[in-house]
């Protein structure tokens, strides 16, 4: 791929990824967001399967680009491929905090109408233990902050300053904690569906795969590293 060609395909992936987005914004101007059965179960579900869609085909681009040396400029598409998994993990927390766990947020608004710009905390202040109670008892949303911290701490360090004031040996032992953040959300799936509901499967065997491919690269590295080499005189 030329590299003339790279700014082009960041744009393609910037509008691929920002379609599902699109496509709430949309619905939500139609009106057709409000006219669902559930919009809140429903938003719940779009962002959190798209955050780990997205997680997963981020999780892809490097064994797809260990196929040929030909296809080496997919890493520069990996940071913003993830960033965009952080994107709508945050919507899908989002909605958790101010949609899923009963925040008042027409009460939110008025009151900052009204110039009380200490409503939205206070409201806040209001579920916040219902919210809290939710963390301790339910392990499907422990794990699944599990998973957003992590994604929040790749987020954060993924510019190239931050890998270079922390080295790239450091950098890349934290970033191979996106393993960790997808095992952890198809955990959070597994453990949020109902017994005998077989749905996250899909994502379960995406992850395996890949994970496989990542043992398989690691297994061959040593071998490369342990055989002797031959010198000819
Ligand atoms: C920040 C912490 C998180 C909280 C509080 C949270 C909360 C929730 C809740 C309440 C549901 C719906 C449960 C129900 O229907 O009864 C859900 C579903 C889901 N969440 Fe999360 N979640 C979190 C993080 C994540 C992350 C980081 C991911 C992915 C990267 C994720 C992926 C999903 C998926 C795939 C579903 C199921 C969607 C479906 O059924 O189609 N969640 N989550």
């Amino acid at each position: 791929m030329p590299s003339k060609a790279i700014p082009w395909l960041k744009v393609l992936v910037h509008g691929l990824c920002l379609l599902p987005f699109m496509k709430l914004v949309m619905m939500y101007r139609a009106g057709t967001l409000v006219a669902l059965a559930d919009p809140v179960q429903f938003l719940t579900h779009f962002t959190g399967d798209w955050a780990l869609w997205i997680l997963l085909l981020d999780l892809a681009i490097t064994p797809v680009r260990r196929l040929s040396p030909k296809l080496a400029w997919l890493i520069r598409l990996r940071r913003m491929v993830g960033l965009y998994s952080f994107f709508y993990a945050t919507l899908h927390l989002l909605v958790y905090v101010f949609l899923f766990s009963g925040y008042d947020v027409p009460s939110a608004m008025d009151g900052l109408k009204a110039g009380h710009w200490g409503e939205p905390f206070h409201q806040l202040a209001l579920v916040w233990p219902s919210m809290w109670d939710d963390v301790l008892k339910r392990r499907f949303i422990q794990v699944g902050l599990l998973a957003w911290v992590l994604l929040l701490a790749l987020a954060v360090t993924s510019p190239q300053r931050v890998l270079r004031w922390m080295g790239g040996k450091r950098w890349q032992k934290l970033h191979r904690m996106v393993y960790v953040a997808a095992f952890a959300a198809v955990v959070h799936f597994w453990w949020l569906v109902k017994a005998g509901v077989r749905e996250p499967w899909k994502v379960t065997a995406v992850l395996a795969v890949l994970l496989l491919a990542r043992l398989l690269w690691w297994a061959r590295q040593r071998r490369k590293k342990a055989a002797p080499v031959f010198r000819t005189a």
